[in-house]
Protein backbone atom coordinates (compact mmCIF):
# COMPACT_ATOMS: atom_id res chain seq x y z
CA UNK A 1 0.00 0.00 0.00
CA UNK A 2 1.35 3.38 -0.87
CA UNK A 3 0.75 6.08 1.11
CA UNK A 4 1.80 10.03 0.94
CA UNK A 5 1.53 12.35 3.88
CA UNK A 6 1.67 16.05 3.35
CA UNK A 7 2.13 18.31 6.15
CA UNK A 8 2.89 21.69 7.23
CA UNK A 9 4.14 23.33 10.08
CA UNK A 10 1.03 22.11 12.40
CA UNK A 11 3.02 18.44 12.76
CA UNK A 12 5.66 20.25 14.14
CA UNK A 13 3.79 22.20 16.72
CA UNK A 14 3.70 20.34 19.53
CA UNK A 15 7.04 19.77 19.40
CA UNK A 16 7.61 23.19 20.43
CA UNK A 17 8.52 25.02 16.69
CA UNK A 18 5.21 27.58 16.25
CA UNK A 19 3.62 28.06 13.24
CA UNK A 20 3.78 30.80 10.90
CA UNK A 21 -0.09 31.68 10.40
CA UNK A 22 -1.69 31.14 13.37
CA UNK A 23 -2.07 33.74 16.04
CA UNK A 24 1.57 33.87 18.04
CA UNK A 25 2.63 32.57 14.58
CA UNK A 26 6.89 32.86 13.30
CA UNK A 27 5.24 35.41 11.10
CA UNK A 28 3.36 37.73 13.32
CA UNK A 29 6.49 38.37 15.08
CA UNK A 30 9.09 38.81 12.01
CA UNK A 31 8.45 40.73 8.66
CA UNK A 32 8.49 37.77 5.36
CA UNK A 33 9.96 40.68 3.10
CA UNK A 34 13.18 41.17 5.75
CA UNK A 35 13.62 37.52 6.79
CA UNK A 36 12.72 35.40 4.08
CA UNK A 37 13.31 36.61 0.88
CA UNK A 38 16.31 37.32 -1.89
CA UNK A 39 15.87 40.80 -1.15
CA UNK A 40 15.67 40.89 2.64
CA UNK A 41 19.00 38.85 1.99
CA UNK A 42 20.31 41.86 0.08
CA UNK A 43 19.14 44.34 2.35
CA UNK A 44 20.66 42.82 5.75
CA UNK A 45 22.21 39.41 5.99
CA UNK A 46 23.05 39.05 9.80
CA UNK A 47 18.98 39.57 10.08
CA UNK A 48 18.43 36.62 8.08
CA UNK A 49 21.44 34.77 9.57
CA UNK A 50 19.84 35.66 13.39
CA UNK A 51 16.85 34.25 12.30
CA UNK A 52 17.53 31.36 11.09
CA UNK A 53 20.03 30.64 13.95
CA UNK A 54 16.92 31.36 16.41
CA UNK A 55 15.42 28.35 14.37
CA UNK A 56 18.10 26.32 13.93
CA UNK A 57 18.94 26.12 17.95
CA UNK A 58 15.11 25.67 18.69
CA UNK A 59 14.47 22.50 16.53
CA UNK A 60 17.56 21.19 17.76
CA UNK A 61 15.86 21.22 21.07
CA UNK A 62 12.34 20.07 20.45
CA UNK A 63 11.83 16.14 19.97
CA UNK A 64 9.41 14.92 17.67
CA UNK A 65 6.31 14.13 18.47
CA UNK A 66 3.42 11.23 18.96
CA UNK A 67 2.82 12.71 15.56
CA UNK A 68 6.15 12.31 14.05
CA UNK A 69 6.18 8.91 15.67
CA UNK A 70 2.86 7.62 14.35
CA UNK A 71 4.14 8.43 10.74
CA UNK A 72 7.26 6.36 11.35
CA UNK A 73 5.70 3.85 12.40
CA UNK A 74 3.30 3.32 9.52
CA UNK A 75 6.55 3.51 7.55
CA UNK A 76 7.76 0.23 8.80
CA UNK A 77 4.42 -1.59 7.54
CA UNK A 78 4.16 0.21 4.24
CA UNK A 79 5.57 2.69 1.67
CA UNK A 80 4.77 5.84 3.07
CA UNK A 81 6.47 9.31 0.99
CA UNK A 82 6.52 12.16 3.03
CA UNK A 83 6.17 15.33 1.34
CA UNK A 84 6.86 18.32 3.75
CA UNK A 85 6.59 22.16 3.99
CA UNK A 86 9.00 22.19 7.02
CA UNK A 87 12.02 22.63 7.59
CA UNK A 88 13.04 20.88 10.75
CA UNK A 89 14.35 17.46 10.94
CA UNK A 90 11.62 16.12 13.04
CA UNK A 91 10.39 12.99 10.69
CA UNK A 92 14.02 12.05 10.16
CA UNK A 93 14.53 12.00 13.66
CA UNK A 94 11.74 10.19 14.56
CA UNK A 95 12.91 7.20 12.01
CA UNK A 96 11.06 8.61 8.22
CA UNK A 97 13.37 7.71 5.61
CA UNK A 98 11.74 8.95 2.74
CA UNK A 99 10.75 12.54 3.28
CA UNK A 100 11.10 14.95 0.34
CA UNK A 101 11.61 18.78 2.03
CA UNK A 102 9.65 21.07 -0.67
CA UNK A 103 10.91 24.22 1.31
CA UNK A 104 14.82 22.89 2.33
CA UNK A 105 16.29 21.58 5.67
CA UNK A 106 17.62 24.45 8.34
CA UNK A 107 20.62 21.54 8.86
CA UNK A 108 21.95 22.20 5.66
CA UNK A 109 23.65 25.46 4.40
CA UNK A 110 24.86 26.68 0.95
CA UNK A 111 26.69 29.25 -1.18
CA UNK A 112 24.61 32.35 -1.46
CA UNK A 113 25.57 32.03 -5.01
CA UNK A 114 23.80 28.64 -5.43
CA UNK A 115 21.39 29.90 -7.62
CA UNK A 116 20.60 32.60 -10.12
CA UNK A 117 17.52 33.66 -7.99
CA UNK A 118 19.88 34.13 -4.99
CA UNK A 119 21.04 37.71 -4.42
CA UNK A 120 22.91 39.59 -6.05
CA UNK A 121 20.17 39.11 -8.84
CA UNK A 122 22.67 40.44 -11.29
CA UNK A 123 25.64 38.06 -11.15
CA UNK A 124 25.98 35.69 -13.99
CA UNK A 125 28.31 33.51 -11.07
CA UNK A 126 26.65 30.31 -10.16
CA UNK A 127 28.11 28.45 -6.93
CA UNK A 128 27.02 24.51 -6.35
CA UNK A 129 28.66 24.36 -2.82
CA UNK A 130 25.97 22.66 -0.02
CA UNK A 131 26.90 21.21 3.20
CA UNK A 132 25.26 19.89 6.49
CA UNK A 133 26.07 22.07 9.81
CA UNK A 134 25.92 21.13 13.18
CA UNK A 135 26.19 24.82 14.69
CA UNK A 136 23.88 27.68 13.09
CA UNK A 137 25.34 30.01 10.22
CA UNK A 138 27.34 33.64 11.04
CA UNK A 139 27.46 36.77 9.13
CA UNK A 140 31.14 36.34 7.62
CA UNK A 141 30.69 32.39 7.60
CA UNK A 142 32.09 31.97 4.01
CA UNK A 143 31.92 29.61 1.02
CA UNK A 144 35.15 27.22 0.74
CA UNK A 145 34.95 27.32 -3.15
CA UNK A 146 33.90 30.85 -4.01
CA UNK A 147 34.08 33.00 -0.91
CA UNK A 148 30.64 33.66 -1.11
CA UNK A 149 28.38 34.25 2.58
CA UNK A 150 26.98 31.16 3.63
CA UNK A 151 23.16 31.05 3.84
CA UNK A 152 20.50 28.41 4.98
CA UNK A 153 19.28 26.52 2.58
CA UNK A 154 15.81 27.31 3.01
CA UNK A 155 13.52 28.54 0.14
CA UNK A 156 12.75 31.77 0.51
CA UNK A 157 9.55 33.35 -0.70
CA UNK A 158 10.47 34.17 -4.67
CA UNK A 159 12.40 31.16 -5.34
CA UNK A 160 12.11 28.44 -7.32
CA UNK A 161 10.16 25.26 -5.09
CA UNK A 162 11.98 21.98 -5.82
CA UNK A 163 8.65 20.17 -6.94
CA UNK A 164 9.99 17.25 -8.96
CA UNK A 165 7.34 17.17 -11.17
CA UNK A 166 7.84 13.94 -12.30
CA UNK A 167 7.96 12.32 -8.91
CA UNK A 168 5.38 13.70 -7.89
CA UNK A 169 2.86 12.60 -10.89
CA UNK A 170 4.36 8.77 -10.20
CA UNK A 171 3.39 9.59 -6.48
CA UNK A 172 -0.10 10.64 -7.53
CA UNK A 173 -0.66 7.69 -9.80
CA UNK A 174 0.22 5.16 -6.91
CA UNK A 175 -1.06 6.61 -4.24
CA UNK A 176 -3.89 4.19 -2.41
CA UNK A 177 -3.98 6.96 0.48
CA UNK A 178 -3.28 10.62 1.15
CA UNK A 179 -3.04 12.93 3.93
CA UNK A 180 -2.66 16.25 4.68
CA UNK A 181 -2.00 17.17 7.93
CA UNK A 182 -1.28 20.76 9.90
CA UNK A 183 -1.18 23.23 6.68
CA UNK A 184 -3.15 26.26 5.79
CA UNK A 185 -2.79 25.28 2.31
CA UNK A 186 -2.09 28.69 1.43
CA UNK A 187 1.57 29.06 -0.08
CA UNK A 188 2.07 28.03 -3.59
CA UNK A 189 2.82 25.38 -5.30
CA UNK A 190 2.54 23.30 -2.36
CA UNK A 191 -1.14 24.52 -2.19
CA UNK A 192 -1.58 23.11 -5.84
CA UNK A 193 -0.90 19.82 -4.17
CA UNK A 194 -4.40 18.73 -2.52
CA UNK A 195 -6.35 19.03 -5.89
CA UNK A 196 -4.06 16.52 -7.13
CA UNK A 197 -4.91 13.74 -5.00
CA UNK A 198 -7.71 14.78 -5.76
CA UNK A 199 -8.36 10.45 -7.14
CA UNK A 200 -7.24 9.34 -4.93
CA UNK A 201 -9.63 7.33 -2.91
CA UNK A 202 -8.97 7.62 0.78
CA UNK A 203 -8.00 11.15 1.03
CA UNK A 204 -7.89 12.66 5.53
CA UNK A 205 -7.19 15.62 6.16
CA UNK A 206 -6.26 16.56 9.93
CA UNK A 207 -5.79 20.05 11.67
CA UNK A 208 -7.76 21.88 14.30
CA UNK A 209 -9.15 24.13 11.84
CA UNK A 210 -9.29 22.88 8.33
CA UNK A 211 -9.84 24.84 5.50
CA UNK A 212 -13.16 23.39 4.77
CA UNK A 213 -13.54 24.86 1.00
CA UNK A 214 -10.08 23.27 0.18
CA UNK A 215 -10.98 19.85 1.04
CA UNK A 216 -13.72 18.37 -0.60
CA UNK A 217 -14.13 14.45 -1.17
CA UNK A 218 -11.40 14.24 2.24
CA UNK A 219 -12.43 12.69 5.36
CA UNK A 220 -11.32 15.67 7.84
CA UNK A 221 -10.70 14.57 11.44
CA UNK A 222 -10.43 17.86 13.33
CA UNK A 223 -8.11 18.06 15.70
CA UNK A 224 -4.56 17.96 16.50
CA UNK A 225 -1.66 16.49 14.71
CA UNK A 226 -0.31 14.45 18.23
CA UNK A 227 -4.14 13.10 19.04
CA UNK A 228 -5.44 12.52 15.34
CA UNK A 229 -2.56 10.94 13.75
CA UNK A 230 -1.93 7.96 16.32
CA UNK A 231 -5.32 7.35 15.85
CA UNK A 232 -5.32 7.23 11.88
CA UNK A 233 -2.00 5.22 11.80
CA UNK A 234 -3.94 2.33 14.54
CA UNK A 235 -7.26 2.10 12.35
CA UNK A 236 -4.92 1.94 9.23
CA UNK A 237 -2.60 -0.67 10.82
N1 LIG B 1 -1.94 19.91 14.89
C1 LIG B 1 -2.26 20.00 13.56
N2 LIG B 1 -2.40 21.16 12.91
C2 LIG B 1 -2.22 22.31 13.62
C3 LIG B 1 -1.88 22.28 14.98
C4 LIG B 1 -1.75 21.04 15.62
N3 LIG B 1 -1.44 20.92 16.92
N4 LIG B 1 -1.78 23.59 15.40
C5 LIG B 1 -2.01 24.36 14.32
N5 LIG B 1 -2.29 23.58 13.25
C6 LIG B 1 -2.62 23.98 11.87
C7 LIG B 1 -3.28 25.35 11.73
O1 LIG B 1 -4.68 25.25 11.97
C8 LIG B 1 -2.95 25.69 10.27
O2 LIG B 1 -3.92 25.17 9.38
O3 LIG B 1 -1.42 24.08 11.15
C9 LIG B 1 -1.63 24.96 10.05
C10 LIG B 1 -0.43 25.87 9.99
O4 LIG B 1 -0.54 26.72 8.92
P1 LIG B 1 0.64 27.75 8.53
O5 LIG B 1 1.09 28.48 9.75
O6 LIG B 1 0.17 28.54 7.37
O7 LIG B 1 1.85 26.78 8.12
P2 LIG B 1 2.09 26.02 6.74
O8 LIG B 1 0.83 25.64 6.08
O9 LIG B 1 3.09 24.95 7.03
O10 LIG B 1 2.80 27.15 5.91
C11 LIG B 1 3.32 26.82 4.64
O11 LIG B 1 4.26 28.98 4.39
O12 LIG B 1 5.28 30.80 5.31
C12 LIG B 1 5.48 29.67 4.58
O13 LIG B 1 7.48 28.59 4.21
C13 LIG B 1 6.48 28.70 5.17
O14 LIG B 1 6.50 26.30 4.96
C14 LIG B 1 5.69 27.42 5.32
C15 LIG B 1 4.55 27.61 4.34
Amino acid sequence: MNIVIFSGAGLSTESGIPTFRDSGGLWEQHRIEDVASPEGWGRDKKLVLDFYAMRFVKQAECLPNPAHQAIAELSKRFSVTNITQNIDTLLERAGCEDVWHLHGRIDLQKCEFHHSLSFPFDTQFECDYKSRIFHPIKFGDQCPKCGGQLRPDIVWFGEPVDMRDEHLMQLVKAADIFIGVGTSAQVYPAAGLLPMFRKTKEKYFIDPHPNEELLNGFTILQGSASEQLPLLVKKLL
